[in-house]
């Protein structure tokens, strides 16, 4: 039998995941040991391979069929673009793409004017500017640590995602508007959900009614 492929986004979503795997009696064969440097899993039995991997990569993964399921974020998946079926809200990994600033830089949403954006998110930032505010901007984007751009003068706003907000506070800044509602979702390959329809769709009816 030909394993269904499922790709995790590393770190915190894959370790819900996998918790959630092993409550429905799934067992990930070794994917959440925290010391392995092994990149594939097989469970062998039930016909599963996990492996994990960097959120944007997801989405490629999926999309090009290498993985036939992905467990990856809202935000990744709309930054990413690619053709996918979103198939299941897994309802944890909680959180809000924003834009944020000091409370000074609220005039700059207000009256439209050219500023800088600093995001790891330019799709996202780039579609919310022009299409939702209309608003001309220059996308800034960097890999990490996004707070620091409003700080040190590189950018007047950012484009981040909030969770409980306390990064922000910590560096005086603040939830301006909010631009999506995010969480961890199910996405599968469009031609494996066909394929295997079958196998696919029974796993994540498992997975929907552990939530
Ligand atoms: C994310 C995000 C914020 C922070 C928000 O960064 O980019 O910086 O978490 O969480 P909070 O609202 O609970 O403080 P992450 O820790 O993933 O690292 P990064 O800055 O390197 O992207």
């Amino acid at each position: 039998m030909r394993p269904i492929t499922i790709a995790l986004t590393k770190g915190r979503l894959a370790r819900k995941t996998l918790e959630l795997f092993r409550s429905i009696g799934i067992d990930p064969a070794g994917a959440d040991d925290p010391d392995t440097r092994k990149l594939i899993f097989e469970n062998e039995e039930l016909g599963l391979r996990f492996f994990l991997a960097k959120g944007p990569d997801v989405p490629t993964y999926v999309h090009y069929g290498a993985a036939d399921i992905g467990i990856v974020g809202r935000d990744t998946i709309i930054e990413e673009g690619k053709k996918l079926y979103e198939v299941l809200d897994l309802g944890y990994g909680r959180c809000r793409m924003c834009v944020c600033g000091p409370e000074s830089a609220r005039k700059y949403l207000e009256n439209g004017e050219m500023i800088r954006v600093a995001t790891k998110y330019p799709n996202i930032t780039r579609d919310y500017f022009m299409n939702k505010k209309h608003q001309t901007v220059e996308i800034i984007k960097l890999n990490g640590s996004i707070e620091l751009a409003p700080i040190v003068g590189l950018a007047e706003l950012i484009v981040d995602i909030v969770e409980t907000g306390s990064t922000l506070k910590e560096n005086g800044l603040k939830v301006l508007e909010e631009v999506l509602p995010l969480s961890a979702r199910v996405v599968v390959n469009q031609v494996s959900m066909k394929m295997e329809n079958e196998r696919i769709s029974d796993l994540i009816r498992r997975m929907k009614e552990a939530l």
